[in-house]
């Protein structure tokens, strides 16, 4: 078999400019500012409209993405998304997205794997390109989790917001694509799911839809908080060691947002400086799928990320689900993040 490199060559991400402070949401739960900054590490979450969808995040992400690495849409071979929260049940996001960036026609596809989601679709990518099936693919985590989160339980809605991120990856003589780890547990699939919607609890139940709030984010917290630091120290290390280095080998690990005790207690098993560690949660809170690559396009437009430093994303989730995977940072730009704010963004 043909093997090629790929290497990641552009970056964006872009969030919605409505925003949910915690003292919004002391308005609207029994919570304090305090409770959220000291359980989660979370300030604010970028929250999109009522009449707004998630391919109206992913559009800008992309485009920033695609100009970062100086093509054009019409330069891709394919379109993956990853997302828990689709403009639609069915076609697919991706189907939208390319449409909408004027190239329909070209394969598209969801991954639809919660917050694991961004790990799974670049391994994809990367796979499709190493095969020689293609020579470029976008990549886009978007998510509007507001979208299903229950306002009146404490326990999940201060945790969730809306935004997205996106990669090109493409075909490279350099291979940057060094290690990953993918892994999946259904045993119990209700420890962190969606009840309504699907085959098992249609939308068309009677009655029951609204009663039960089927159509809202259910979580066991500490069951999957627990999960979340073992798998993801595990994940980590299984992805180096397929890579062939250690941690000491690490120059930048990009978490998925969803905990900052969580992070902090991986970076610390893992025993990584904790600057080697990119967190942004408190300005976007848990946007699943798009939370890595908000936070890698942050690092890179910062500096933080640079050309030869070794790259570790790691997220775990809805699944339950995880993955990890290692990237050498060729010289990927980050196209300009179109980012405002917008007080009251439930109002
Ligand atoms: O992408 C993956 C998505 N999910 C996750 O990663 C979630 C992982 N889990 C977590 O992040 C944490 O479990 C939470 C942040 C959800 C909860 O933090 P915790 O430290 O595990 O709190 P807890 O569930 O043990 O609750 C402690 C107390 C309880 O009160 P009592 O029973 O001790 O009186 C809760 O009712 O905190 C209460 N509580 C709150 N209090 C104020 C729960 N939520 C809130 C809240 N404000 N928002």
């Amino acid at each position: 078999m043909t093997a090629y490199g790929a290497a990641i060559s552009g970056v964006g991400s872009y969030a919605p400019p409505g925003v949910l402070t915690n003292e919004d949401l002391e308005k609207l739960v029994d919570t304090t500012d305090a409770w959220i900054v000291q359980r989660t590490g979370m300030k604010r979450r970028h929250i999109i409209g009522p009449d707004g969808a998630t391919s109206d995040l992913a559009l800008p992400a992309a485009q920033a993405a695609l100009s970062a690495a100086g093509k054009t849409a019409a330069d891709i071979d394919c379109i993956i998304c990853a997302t828990a929260t689709p403009d639609y049940l069915f076609p697919a996001m991706a189907c939208i997205v390319g449409f909408r960036l004027g190239v329909a026609g070209k394969p598209a596809f969801d991954i639809s794997i919660a917050c694991s989601g961004f790990v799974y679709a670049v391994t994809t990518a990367a796979s499709l390109v190493r095969s020689g099936v293609y020579r470029s693919v976008l990549v886009i985590g978007a998510e509007t989790l507001s979208k299903i989160t229950d306002y009146t339980d404490r326990g999940t809605c201060v945790l969730f917001g809306d935004g997205a991120g996106a990669v090109v990856v493409e075909r490279s003589e350099e291979d940057c694509f060094l290690g990953s780890e993918l892994g999946a547990d259904g045993t119990d699939p209700t420890v962190l799911y969606l009840p309504g919607g699907g085959s098992r609890m249609p939308f068309n139940t009677n009655g029951k839809f609204a009663a039960e709030r089927l159509g809202y984010i259910h979580m066991q917290g500490q069951s999957v908080f627990k999960f979340a630091v073992n798998q993801m120290v595990a994940s980590v290390r299984t992805a180096l060691s397929k890579a062939g280095l250690t941690t000491a080998d690490v120059d930048f690990v990009v978490p998925h947002q969803a905990n900052l005790r969580i992070i902090d207690a991986m970076v610390k098993t893992l025993g990584l400086p904790p600057d080697k560690c990119i967190i942004n949660i408190a300005e976007y809170g848990n946007t699943s799928a798009a939370s890595i690559p908000i936070a890698l396009a942050e690092a890179v437009a910062a500096g933080s990320i640079r050309k030869g430093h070794i790259v570790v994303m790691v997220a775990f989730g809805g699944g339950l689900s995880w993955g990890a995977m290692v990237w050498r940072w060729k010289d990927a730009k980050v196209g300009a993040p179109a980012r405002q704010t917008v007080a009251g963004a439930l109002a």
